[in-house]
């Protein structure tokens, strides 16, 4: 049984373990620091039910002000143990109802490298799942 929740600070080097083991960018702990302490409503983790983090999602809001208001995924990812269970897709969903419900976000960006297919179909499966949820209640 695997739990997502909000992160906590005690999180953040755990979270950054994930990281270093499933993705090539890679970011100093200062990084991780900056974002929890500004938008503590957007990084969550998976936590399994022996209390290991086994997957995060690490979110900010973009701080343009030419922009319309929206939020960005920094990073993302599931220990390789954890994957095609959906845990991605709640992470990402937890995410993007907060930016939206907390700080009223328009759109979320982010980046992706073309190759990276689980990644590439993982977000526009979430992007369509959203869309279909705006639409039902009328937006
Ligand atoms: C991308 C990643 C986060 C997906 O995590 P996950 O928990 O396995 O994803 P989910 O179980 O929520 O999968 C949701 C959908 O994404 C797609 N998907 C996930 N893994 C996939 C794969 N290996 N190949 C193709 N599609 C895949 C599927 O459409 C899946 O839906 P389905 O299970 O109904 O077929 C994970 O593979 C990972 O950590 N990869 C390394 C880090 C990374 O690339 N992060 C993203 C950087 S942009």
């Amino acid at each position: 049984m695997v739990c997502i929740r909000q992160a906590t600070v005690e999180d953040l080097l755990a979270m950054q373990a994930c990281n270093l083991l499933c993705l090539p960018e890679n970011y100093q702990m200062k990084y991780y620091l900056y974002h929890i302490l500004s938008w503590p409503q957007l990084l969550f983790v998976a936590e399994d039910y022996g209390g290991q983090i086994v997957g995060y999602v690490l979110a900010k809001m973009e701080e343009d002000t030419s922009e319309p208001c929206h939020g960005h995924i920094t990073s993302l990812a599931v220990l390789r143990t954890h994957r095609k269970l959906g845990l991605a897709t709640k992470l990402m969903t937890a995410a993007q109802n907060a930016m939206e419900s907390v700080f009223g976000a328009e759109y979320v960006s982010l980046h992706v490298r073309r190759s990276n297919r689980a990644a590439f179909t993982l977000y526009t499966s979430t992007i369509t799942i959203i869309m279909e949820a705006a639409v039902a209640q009328g937006r």
